[in-house]
């Protein structure tokens, strides 16, 4: 069945972010804490597998091939910091509220470097208005029957069905070089005066310069596009219809099917270049899942470890034995607890007193070599 919901858009927006690397975290409301570890966030209760060159990533890799052996099952904190999305419905939305005006004021700060004056888009940036939106607004069903040609404007005010998807994105994708990095309120501020340059109306009256936008006002704006996104495949050959004109080549594109190389003249039918860099870099190493926070002395020691310790023991940087390496602690571990808690404290060799971070209480560090300890096991 041809379905496209707003759903779908957006994990197709999620699933290029994974592509590429990006790493989405819970900043909203979802109660999974942020901690670092080798700079990089990860999440309380999810797994990394360590990599080399001090990196860490989110995916087991089945080097031996010998048989399918992907993934595992996602830990409940990871599933939560996945679970960020902001619904039509509001879910996902938090409280809070900016102007037009303070949004211009952002805008010009941070993202009008690469989408232009008056959200113009430039250089391959995306414009985030085109003018009127209702005006400019057209429906799938035109790019159905005349691809191109016809086809709608493709900027968030006169092509996105839902509002909504504007607030998520600019939350946890924008700015592009630093994501997350936004208030609630500036995000508001934003939308509002993204709003504003797509000259859309709240209640019948357009938002203008002096609009201020919170949760409520948000959830009642409508874009032009709303029922137009998915096509509009009437009577009861729609989905047929849909099919066949997804079969036939000449519908798109240049009229050819093709997987590489597919640029012909200025146009692109598939995507023409190849991914050459994959990220994070495949992992032989694999941790299990972690035990899900009980508070208990383990989980004082991982907080510790993260924030301290990780940055070494995860990658093995100076010669540290990597976390969870077997043969790395086994000699460790065959000396006896009390060196390792005195070489900790002390330090020895490239392993810095404390691991550089005096303020550690004893105990404190000796519950982190607990921890290291358990998961040499
Ligand atoms: C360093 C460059 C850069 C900065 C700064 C930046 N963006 Fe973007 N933005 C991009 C790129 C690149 C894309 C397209 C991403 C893609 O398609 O994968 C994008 C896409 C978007 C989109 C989705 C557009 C669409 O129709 O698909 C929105 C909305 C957006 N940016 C808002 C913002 C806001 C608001 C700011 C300021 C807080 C901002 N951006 C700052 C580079 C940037
Ligand atoms: C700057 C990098 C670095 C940091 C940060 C670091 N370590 Fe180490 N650690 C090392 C290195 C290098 C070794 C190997 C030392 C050797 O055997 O010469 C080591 C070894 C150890 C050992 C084994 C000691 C033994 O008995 O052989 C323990 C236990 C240990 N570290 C615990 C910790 C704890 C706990 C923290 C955080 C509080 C920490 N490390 C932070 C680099 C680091």
């Amino acid at each position: 069945m041809f379905k496209l919901d707003h759903k779908v858009f957006k994990n197709s927006i999620i699933s290029i972010a994974l592509l590429f690397g990006a790493s989405l975290q819970a900043d909203l409301n979802t109660g999974a804490s942020k901690t670092y570890a080798n700079g990089k966030r990860v999440i309380d209760g999810g797994v990394t597998y360590p990599v080399k060159n001090g990196r860490t990533g989110p995916y087991f890799v089945n080097t031996q091939k010998k048989e399918f052996h992907y993934g595992r099952p996602a830990t409940k904190n990871e599933i939560k910091a996945w679970d960020i999305d902001v619904m039509p419905d509001g879910t996902g939305l938090p409280e809070g509220k900016g102007s037009v005006e303070e949004g211009e004021e952002v805008y010009e700060e941070k993202c009008i470097a690469c989408h232009a004056d008056f959200a113009a888009g430039m250089n391959g940036y995306p414009a985030l208005a085109k003018g009127n939106a209702y005006e400019l607004h057209k429906t799938l069903t035109n790019q159905r029957t005349t691809p191109d040609k016809d086809g709608p404007v493709r900027v968030f005010g006169t092509y996105w069905p839902k509002v909504s998807t504007l607030w998520w994105y600019i939350k946890t994708g924008m700015p592009h070089n630093a994501p997350l990095s936004l208030s609630n309120d500036e995000v508001y501020a934003l939308c509002a005066y993204i709003m504003n340059l797509n000259e859309l109306k709240y209640e019948g009256e357009e938002i203008d310069e002096d609009f201020v936008l919170d949760r409520e006002k948000f959830l009642k704006i409508k874009l032009p596009n709303e029922n137009g996104f998915i096509p509009n495949i009437d009577g009861p050959n729609g989905p047929d219809n849909v099919r066949k004109f997804f079969a036939d080549p000449k519908n798109y594109g240049n009229g050819t099917r093709c997987m590489h190389g597919c640029k012909k003249g200025s146009k692109v039918v598939r995507i023409a270049t190849e991914i050459n860099d994959f990220l994070p870099p495949m992992s032989t190493k694999r941790d299990l899942p972690k035990e899900e926070s009980k508070g208990g002395k383990s989980d004082v020691g991982a907080k510790i470890y993260a924030s301290t310790c990780a940055m070494c023991h995860d990658s093995g940087a100076a010669g540290a034995p990597v976390k969870g390496d077997k043969s790395a602690w086994e000699k460790i571990i065959k000396a006896g607890k009390e060196k390792a808690y005195e070489n900790a404290i002390k330090g020895k060799g490239a392993m810095p007193p404390k691991g550089g971070k005096t303020s550690l209480k004893d105990d404190e560090v000796k519950a982190v070599v607990d921890y290291l300890f358990e998961q040499a096991k």
